[in-house]
């Protein structure tokens, strides 16, 4: 029995019968069932595959010539580097087969974390971020990582909406384009460091396993940089699951990740923000849904933590 994938993304079935039959002999066992998660943006095949003797595994899938095979790749070195202890699963090997890639992951059993306050897991996420950041990443980590640049360090978009506002642009932000602009542009100066960067945390990208408790899964984006990517990534994310301005200014204020290097944080939030709010504007890439509005409503509340910054 296999569940339908969200709209867009490939199937168990489409990948083809060489790479399934590699798989399931290095497995040593035959493929009897196949779950998408929902949750993500990608197009792929992400999917947990249980095997006839019960094990799970969770496979990323697509052609080799497809974009995210090279993102999938870089996913498997970091897997196969970060320190043990690291809030990640092992990875359990890389296939090719008829011009198809394949990484298997250890199966992670839980639901996405809850952001909301009356959870725990926030505190757990924040202790997570704490450990992964308050040392440099090692250097086989460092290595993996060497050959991909920084999502994070190019994120811009004041720069763009101050060169050519839009008519509809919110007064409040168009009477701050300039100083938005600027804070934004002191970002890529400050972007650089030796920190294990995810760089893509959102409760999508993580599990509650039953064992591990909150993992961080689809570490397709991490490279190595300053300890706020992260922190300050995930602080509009707790603003939209409803904690209060103030507490998630505090926790900004507080947390060691961001704390240590406050100037960083704050132009880190501005270039982020300008980068939502700019493509929330922009039409849906094909195969993604709910991307623009999630964009919208992070820029929302990224704007509001920076003015609470800044006020
Ligand atoms: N090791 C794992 N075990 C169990 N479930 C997982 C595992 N890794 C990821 N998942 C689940 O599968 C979903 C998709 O995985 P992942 O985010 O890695 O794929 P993706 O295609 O890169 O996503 P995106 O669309 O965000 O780029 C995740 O949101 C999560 O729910
Ligand atoms: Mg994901």
């Amino acid at each position: 029995m296999s569940s339908l994938p969200p709209v867009g993304r490939l199937r168990w079935t489409d990948v083809p019968a060489p790479l399934r039959t590699r798989l399931e002999t290095t497995l040593g066992s035959s493929v009897t069932d196949v779950v998408t998660p929902a949750g993500g943006f990608g197009h792929q095949l992400a999917a947990a595959l249980t095997l006839a003797d019960g094990r799970r595994f969770f496979i990323k899938a697509a052609p080799t010539e497809d974009p995210l095979t090279s993102a999938n790749l870089h996913e498997g070195a970091v897997l196969g580097s970060l320190p043990s202890g690291a809030p990640a699963p092992d990875l359990v090997g890389v296939h090719h087969a008829a011009d198809w890639t394949a990484v298997v992951i250890a199966h992670l059993d839980g639901p996405h974390p809850d952001l909301s306050p009356a959870s725990s897991d926030p505190r757990q996420i924040l202790a997570l971020l704490d450990k992964v950041t308050s040392s440099p990443a090692p250097a086989a980590y460092t290595a993996a990582v060497a050959s991909t640049p920084s999502g994070a360090a190019g994120l811009h978009g004041w720069d763009v909406l101050l060169a050519n506002p839009p008519e509809d642009l919110e007064p409040d932000v168009r009477h701050r384009l300039h100083e938005l602009a600027e804070l934004e542009a002191a970002w890529p100066g400050l972007a650089h460091g030796d920190r294990i960067v995810h760089g893509d945390l959102r409760a999508d990208n993580m599990v509650r396993d039953h064992e591990r408790g909150v993992t961080f899964v689809d570490w397709a984006h991490a490279t190595t940089g300053p300890a706020c990517i992260d922190a300050v990534s995930l602080a509009p994310q707790l603003i939209l699951a409803g904690h209060t301005l103030k507490d998630i200014t505090r926790l900004l204020d507080n947390h060691p990740a961001t704390a240590t290097d406050p100037q960083a944080s704050t132009a880190f939030l501005a270039a982020l923000t300008g980068h939502w709010h700019r493509n929330a504007r922009l039409p849906a890439p094909p195969g993604t849904s709910g991307l623009r509005a999630y964009q919208h409503h992070a820029a929302t509340a990224g704007l509001a933590l920076l003015g609470s910054r800044l006020s």
